[in-house]
């Protein structure tokens, strides 16, 4: 067994199974090159990552078990993280190498990081700081090279789960995207839809709206939600596209699509990072800057309204707020991480 933390004496932080047996995406692989040292929280744990010169990524506590400096202050040399401290060497199996007080000295066997799970996956990091109990959910359009790929963010958001809420609701997109997502003037009805479960967790049929700037090609279009929620703090979209106006409906065709893999990493119960990877099989393909240009404004404009839902930790009990059946999703997501057994940032959740 590794020596314990001193993060755990210090903070107890999450102890809900279901979060801390589930991978998080804590960086966009592109932010992290060798010699990189990347600061971030996780379910209140901080972590360092770095990237070895062969590539590989690794997670750990950001943490030197010597005197408890931060990792991250240091720096990489020859493979290995320097911590700022007292120069202690940590190669990429997490082992002291080097004291540099003792040069001539084996370090000692406990004398080692603490590592955690770490993949990437999608463009982006993905860390499990418990045991993982299931893989990655799959992003169904990744392996398809008729879509393109653009990783936009990061966003940050209070709530994750509120973000993920609000990522999953057609029937704001007229009042916080007025003139993007929806005509404020002329809000579209919701019509009644449905919400199954499977072992991939929670799908609705498709949500009908009109979208006067619906994707980047800035084209008036009606658009058909078909939402999943994979994991607590994971979410997806694909959005079939269908040009408004019949007289430029040959700018389209009937196979377009855009999709959105969203992931929010919780810092803490009422911080969180949202990134997401959107894929789209447009032709022609929106640029990269235009696709990034339109996902800012749009989650700029959700967290400005988000963040502020009180209380900040969502409810997953149905009895607090109301609900209607257009917002049927969202309701059985919130019954769904009740039954999932999350209370971490969650609300009247026992
Ligand atoms: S605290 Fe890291 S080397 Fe001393
Ligand atoms: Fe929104």
């Amino acid at each position: 067994m590794s020596a314990p933390s001193i993060v755990d004496l210090e903070s107890p932080g999450c102890t809900d199974a279901v979060l801390l047996g589930d991978w998080h995406v804590v960086a966009t692989s592109a932010e992290i090159g060798y010699g990189d040292l990347h600061a971030t929280t996780l379910l209140e744990r901080d972590l360092v990552l770095w990237r070895d010169r062969e590539g590989e990524m690794h997670a750990w506590d950001d943490l030197c078990v010597h005197r408890g400096a931060r990792l991250s202050k240091g720096f990489v040399k020859d493979n290995r993280v320097v911590c700022p401290y007292h120069g202690w060497n940590y190669d990429g199996e997490a082992k002291c190498v080097f004291m540099p007080a003792a040069p001539s000295e084996k370090p000692m066997k406990k004398a080692r990081a603490i590592p955690h799970h770490v993949q990437e996956k999608y463009g982006l990091v993905w860390v499990c700081i418990g045991t993982p109990a299931h893989d990655i959910p799959s992003f169904p359009e990744w392996d398809d090279h008729s879509y393109k790929k653009v990783v936009c963010g990061p966003y940050r958001f209070r709530s994750g789960y509120r973000a993920v809420e609000n990522f999953i609701d057609a029937s704001h997109f007229p009042f916080v995207h007025a003139g993007v997502n929806g005509v404020i003037d002329d809000p579209d009805p919701i019509a009644p839809y449905e919400v199954y479960e499977d072992d991939q967790g929670i799908y609705s049929t498709e949500v009908r709206v009109t979208q006067p700037y619906g994707d980047p090609r800035g084209i008036p279009v009606i658009a058909y939600y078909a939402y999943r929620v994979f994991r607590p703090l994971v979410a997806y979209f694909k959005k079939r596209v269908v040009i408004a106006d019949p007289a430029r409906a040959h700018e389209g065709d009937e196979a377009d699509r855009f999709c959105t893999f969203l992931t929010a990493q919780p810092v803490d119960q009422t911080t969180s990072i949202v990134r997401i990877c959107c894929a789209m099989n447009f032709d022609p393909a929106p640029s990269d800057e235009d696709v990034r240009r339109r996902q800012d404004l749009v989650y700029a404009q959700d967290s400005a309204i988000v963040d502020t839902q009180r209380p900040e930790r969502i409810p997953v009990e149905l009895r607090y707020e109301l609900h209607h059946r257009s917002d049927l999703m969202g309701q059985k997501y919130r019954s769904w991480l009740k039954s999932a057994g999350v209370t971490y940032g969650a609300f009247g959740s026992l």
